[in-house]
């Protein structure tokens, strides 16, 4: 094969693998990420006491996951929308995200529940499987 054949051939091939990655992840709405990282990982829930109650919750690398009282499985920034202090945690009384530099509150969706909160919060989906809880972004 000469050079250009394969430089060719090459570039066809890239298009395609950049067209299947940008299919399998730019499309739906892509979440504002506060740090700028994709968040993808699993937790063994087995290994998670804090989250083998509802009303627990446990903060992974400024990820933020509990396990509301209803039993649902929720992540969020812990990086506040208002001023961005690494304060965001879970209040089961509430069932909400409560920053606790300036009380901003957000519902487990992330929308804003006062004048503090107004920004909303970022959050990221979760799918359990068996014991094992994935926490992702969209954007990935
Ligand atoms: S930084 Fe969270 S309420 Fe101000």
């Amino acid at each position: 094969m000469d050079r250009r054949l394969f430089l060719s051939r090459l570039g066809a091939g890239a298009g395609v693998a950049l067209a299947v990655t940008c299919l399998g992840s730019c499309m739906g709405g892509a979440e504002p990420d506060p740090s700028g990282v994709p968040v993808d990982f699993t937790l063994d829930l087995n290994q998670s006491p804090n989250l083998q109650s509802k009303g627990g919750f446990m903060v992974i690398s400024n990820v933020l996951v509990a396990r509301t009282v209803q039993g649902e499985y929720v992540a969020a920034t812990v990086i506040c929308s208002h001023e961005q202090q690494k304060k965001v945690v879970y209040d089961k009384a509430g069932n909400n995200f409560h920053c606790t530099a300036h009380d901003a509150r957000f519902d487990v969706n992330g929308g804003g529940l006062n004048a503090k909160g107004s920004k909303n919060l970022t959050v990221y989906h979760t799918a359990l499987s068996g014991s094992t809880l994935r926490v992702f972004s969209t954007s990935l």
